[in-house]
């Protein structure tokens, strides 16, 4: 685990692009696992800002997405579809039939996640998978208690979590209680994986999953399995954590590292 500690949300954004466009670079046509929400939203615009003006390639990318909430269509302004759209699909040049979401809508839900685990195999596995973490130490919708082994399901949300999105709906009542999530089984095979987080909100869920045990309760704290996992954080969502001159120290000697 790497844990870089940068001033603000444009560093960590600009940071997670950065590795994003490496990825690229040294492979054209990798396999990326994308995350919604706020938090990488500055990533996003930055991605598209370099495809845009430096040309960063897109057309062999293909993308699945970690999330879906269950019941909203892919036309709903609040489906992770319209969201990854929005903010970054219809931006760059990626080809459709290379993006892979979660359907909210499918009439048979266990053979969707089933088929949505065996498309990430076909495709060769993801090559870097983008986190975001909830406030209650979620990656992708794998609430407290969700089985660190877990794969693609259905997953009920918590009120926390209902809460903290409410902000994207008219009302919390109009949260979706269930979800189509990745699991953390799904999630730990990916080859890298970097965990972006801002805010003081944050720091708690931060503190547990880098430096708590390994626990369902949060299950960011799974990461600590991952043997390639960057953690990029702000100022204040590191605010918890005990070991920062560590991890400072850790980023200035790296240079010189044997
Ligand atoms: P946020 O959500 O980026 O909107 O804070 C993160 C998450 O729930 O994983």
């Amino acid at each position: 685990m790497e844990v870089i500690i940068q001033d603000g949300y444009e560093a960590i954004s600009r940071q997670g692009a950065q590795i994003v466009a490496q990825t690229l670079n040294a492979k054209p046509d990798a396999v990326l696992g994308l995350a919604t929400g706020s938090t990488p939203l500055g990533l996003y615009k930055e991605l598209v800002r370099m495809n845009q003006e430096e040309g960063l390639d897109f057309s062999q990318v293909t993308t699945f997405n970690l999330d879906e909430y269950v019941g909203l269509a892919k036309q709903h302004t609040q489906s992770y579809h319209y969201f990854m759209h929005e903010n970054l699909f219809q931006h760059i040049n990626i080809s459709e039939h290379n993006i892979h979401i979660p359907s909210g809508t499918t009439d048979n839900y266990p053979a969707f996640c089933e088929s949505y685990e065996q498309r990430i195999v076909e495709c060769g596995g993801i090559d870097l998978q983008v986190l975001g973490i909830g406030s209650d130490g979620h990656i992708a919708f794998n609430e407290p208690g969700s089985s660190l082994s877990s794969r693609t399901r259905i997953k009920t949300l918590t009120s926390q979590t209902i809460e903290d999105n409410a902000r994207f709906f008219e009302s919390p009542d109009e949260v979706p209680a269930y979800s189509i999530t990745m699991g953390v089984g799904t999630i730990l095979e990916a080859r890298k994986i970097i965990l972006l987080a801002n805010g003081a909100n944050k720091a708690a869920a931060v503190a547990g999953a880098i430096e708590g045990p390994v626990t369902s309760m949060c299950t960011a704290s799974a990461l600590q399995m991952h043997r390639d996992t960057i953690f990029l954080l702000d100022k204040e969502a590191a605010g918890k954590l005990q070991m920062t001159t560590y991890y400072q120290w850790i980023q200035d000697k790296m240079p010189g590292a044997p």
